[in-house]
């Protein structure tokens, strides 16, 4: 009964991650997947969270029972308190959900189904960021969401296009769905400043737009959990209504756990309380209810005071390496001369440094000297480290000048 189904094409990243495992150059790089890495290249287990294994190694009291179906209750209290801030207006009022889901990408769907089924501004668009991270897409569209783009980089400053960003939200039918990432944009690693939050709030306002914020990278960006959590933070001040996607995968280094949450923020408790309950109902349908492993380790962290303050010197350690590479690469690019500036390396945040080369170049290094990066010149700069820093500008500088 399947003869006529085609074969759908590979996840460009999860693709590229079997292609660098597969080859067998010893000289190969991996700048594909945001995922942290260490000096020697290897996936991290963030002390803090080694601690909270064998603190649950040791509690007798946990055991292998299903959680309830939005999650654990404090896990997902300690997610929005993260993100809103211990001093929420909007919590203190009882107005904020949570469901735990799976990661990001689950928080991602759980939202989007929500919309899809519930959003009165029947055929809205959800308007992505151009570019994004290729999953957003795929997720509203497979709920059945139309999906739109808004110009965010500008090529010729490789910086954000904010003329071209408001004008598409001006233009976008009132009530149409933005989905905008708080801090450390996926893949470019440009930011609004907080006079452009302002002025996107301004138009999401005026607009009657409805604002999906998708987070992945908390801790990632300023070097402090609160100063990334800013736009979220203002928006919720202005009154805005929201859906709050985060990912405990890369803050934690928990990517396989699945640990994330949805955060509702509604105008009443009342609408709060039928939101979480079609959340619920939807969440039984596909997983019945969430994990529990990454979300205990992730909810011991948080509630407890020295650990947080554990988990918060692990994130710069992780922040700061990244910052040290991307100094690292600019510095041996204008060692060699490398045509072009090479500025927005260091100017850039987060995990991914957006470096504006081509997909034929991209192609290139992936032939002739085994380094893997997305098609649209994505490299995430966990990847790099002092052993192939060198290696890899010097593969970037003949790429560039043939
Ligand atoms: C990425 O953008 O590389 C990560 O968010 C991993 C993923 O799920 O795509």
């Amino acid at each position: 009964v399947f003869e006529n189904v085609s074969t759908a094409p590979a996840d460009i990243i999860f693709a590229l991650t079997a292609a660098y495992k597969a080859d067998t150059d010893p000289k190969k790089v991996n700048l594909g997947v945001g995922a942290y890495r260490t000096e020697e290249g290897k996936p991290w287990v963030l002390p803090v969270v080694h601690k909270a294994d064998h603190i649950m190694v040791d509690d007798d009291n946990l055991d292998h029972e299903y959680l309830p179906i939005l999650g654990l209750e404090q896990f997902r209290k300690a997610s929005a308190k993260l993100i809103l801030g211990a001093d929420s207006k909007a919590i203190a009022e009882g107005r904020v959900g949570a469901a735990q889901c799976i990661s990001g990408t689950g928080a991602v769907y759980a939202g989007a189904h929500f919309l899809s089924k519930h959003y009165p501004f029947k055929g809205a668009a959800c308007y992505i960021s151009k570019p994004t991270w290729a999953n957003h897409r795929a997720i509203f569209e497979g709920v059945g969401i139309p999906v739109l783009e808004y110009p965010y980089w500008d090529p010729e400053t490789k910086g954000l296009d904010l003329k071209g960003m408001l004008g598409a939200m001006e233009a976008a039918p009132s009530g149409s769905i933005f989905l905008l990432h708080p801090c450390a944009h996926n893949p470019t690693g440009v930011d609004p400043t907080p006079d452009q939050w302002k002025q996107i709030a301004d138009v999401m306002e005026a607009k009657g737009h409805f604002t999906f914020f998708d987070t992945a990278y908390q801790g990632f960006a300023s070097g402090s959990l609160d100063k990334d959590a800013y736009s979220v933070r203002y928006f919720v001040e202005r009154g805005f209504e929201m859906f709050i996607a985060q990912s405990f995968s890369k803050n934690f280094g928990l990517y396989s756990e699945r640990a994330g949450n949805l955060t509702i923020v509604a105008r009443t408790p009342e609408i709060k309380n039928t939101i979480e309950s079609q959340i619920a109902k939807a969440q039984r349908a596909v997983i019945s209810n969430p994990p529990a492993y990454g979300s205990r380790v992730v909810s011991l962290v948080l509630n407890d005071e020295k650990l947080y303050g554990e988990w918060e010197e692990n994130l710069s350690t992780m922040a700061n390496r990244i910052i040290d590479m991307r100094q690292a690469l600019f510095d041996e690019l204008t060692a060699l001369g490398t045509p072009g500036s090479w500025k927005h390396i260091v100017d850039q945040i987060g995990m991914f440094s957006f470096t504006g080369l081509t997909t034929p170049q991209v192609k290139v290094l992936k032939e002739k000297y085994h380094v893997y990066l997305t098609d649209n010149g994505r490299i995430s700069m966990a990847g790099l480290n002092t052993k192939n820093v060198k290696y890899f500008a010097q593969a970037v500088d003949d790429v560039v000048r043939n």
